[in-house]
């Protein structure tokens, strides 16, 4: 594979200062290789971390600045950034700033749901989703993945005649979908949300892999689907496409009255409050690193590739589709020796994956691979992993 020789170099990494690196993706598990959570081993934008650097050297670590309606100018780069890379105007009147997207999540949860409500998440799905699910007492709707011929599809008939057996409250969207990295097409979203209009749901669209999307795909916010509207909570962040999950920043679009009057009846410090290094970062993304998001979203592109080429040439039995946006690839093993926890054996040989079992159902016989790395230690963590197949 060509060496990235664009403006942003990302195909050339320093091994020595990705392992003196302090956060969780280098330190947890090492010496394995880490291929594992979804943070990108690329340094962040230079514009943003100039910004950042600006404010430090201006000694600018008060409480920031914040509007009438209490938001920071963030919001407003939120804003351009969809109306440029999404067709999307989200309306500024509905939007919150949160620390994390997760913490939203479970927010819009804690007040729609009670007890024992059926809550619906495409499957095998992010982690977290189900531990917000089971911690707000609710139960699972799972709608199960096919993998078919390196295509992702849902049933998503098959899931309207289920919740009229059995009703539910919410449905969690996350688009593009984590592991399989599915980009979920105008007429899916309007067939689902169709669905959630017929059967009370309120819609949670998880769009944080939004810009992240392959091959000139375009990404549809669920909030542009009419049958959506009134019940759409859209969440998301700068923190996957910049890179930047350490500063803790997310934003919610609330079209949906009653999340928003049940948020409205929660004391405002139980939300916390957004940093001024998280708000400023993604105000910095939304509005100066346009073009290193293009640059990265090439590689990853390219680094996609190459990923599918390497599985192939040496992980034989191991299957694995071109996922349409992220840069994670699901590698289903249920035919190689290690089918029953291909997690523990590309351990053993020295590689950190994610377990597929942590992605519920579906998720057995699999490991997510994170690719957003160069080419060398790509196919030094392919390479290990083939260890685990001889
Ligand atoms: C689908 C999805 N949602 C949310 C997150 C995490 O967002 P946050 O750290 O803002 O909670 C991730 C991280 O990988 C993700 O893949």
């Amino acid at each position: 594979m060509e060496r990235d020789a664009g403006p942003h170099d990302f195909g050339s990494l320093d091994r020595a200062w990705l392992e003196s690196k302090s956060g969780n993706k280098w330190r947890k598990h090492a010496p394995l290789l880490p291929a594992w959570v979804a943070d990108m081993d690329y340094r962040p934008a230079p514009k943003i971390t100039a910004h950042l650097q600006s404010v430090l050297d201006l000694g600018d670590l008060g409480y920031p600045a914040r509007d009438e309606k209490n938001r920071t100018r963030a919001v407003g780069a939120f804003v351009h950034h969809m109306e440029r890379r999404h067709g999307w105007s989200p309306d500024t009147d509905r939007i919150r700033e949160w620390n994390d997207v997760v913490q939203a999540v479970q927010a819009v949860l804690h007040v729609v749901t009670s007890p024992g409500d059926g809550v619906v998440v495409h499957v095998p799905a992010y982690p977290p989703f189900f531990s917000a699910i089971e911690q707000t007492g609710c139960r699972m709707v799972p709608v199960p993945a096919r993998i078919e011929h390196g295509a992702v599809s849902f049933d998503h008939d098959a899931l309207d005649s289920l919740l009229s057996r059995e009703p539910a409250r919410v449905m969690i969207l996350c688009n593009p979908q984590n592991p399989t990295g599915h980009v979920f097409t105008r007429a899916e979203l309007e067939h689902l949300a169709d669905i959630a209009a017929r059967h009370g749901l309120i819609i949670i669209s998880d769009e944080i892999h939004a810009d992240l999307v392959h091959d000139g795909r375009t990404h549809v916010p669920m909030a542009t689907v009419p049958a959506a509207a009134g019940r759409t909570v859209t969440v998301t962040s700068a923190s996957k496409s910049f890179n930047l999950a350490g500063l803790r920043y997310a934003v919610t679009h609330c079209d949906a009255e009653q999340v928003e009057a049940g948020w409205a009846r929660l004391p405002d410090h139980l939300f916390g409050a957004t940093n001024i290094m998280g708000a400023e970062a993604a105000w910095a993304s939304w509005t100066l690193a346009g073009g290193w998001l293009d640059d990265v979203v090439a590689h990853l592109g390219r680094m996609r590739d190459l990923t599918l080429e390497l599985v192939a040439a040496h992980l034989p039995g191991v299957r694995v589709h071109r996922p349409g946006a992220t840069y994670l690839a699901w590698l289903d093993c249920r035919e190689t020796p290690i089918a029953t926890d291909p997690y523990a054996a590309f351990r053993a040989a020295g590689v950190e994956t994610s377990e597929g079992t942590g992605f519920g159902p579906g998720g057995e016989g699999h490991v997510r691979l994170n690719f957003a790395t160069s080419p060398a230690l790509l196919e030094e963590i392919v390479s290990r992993m083939a260890g685990a197949l001889r």
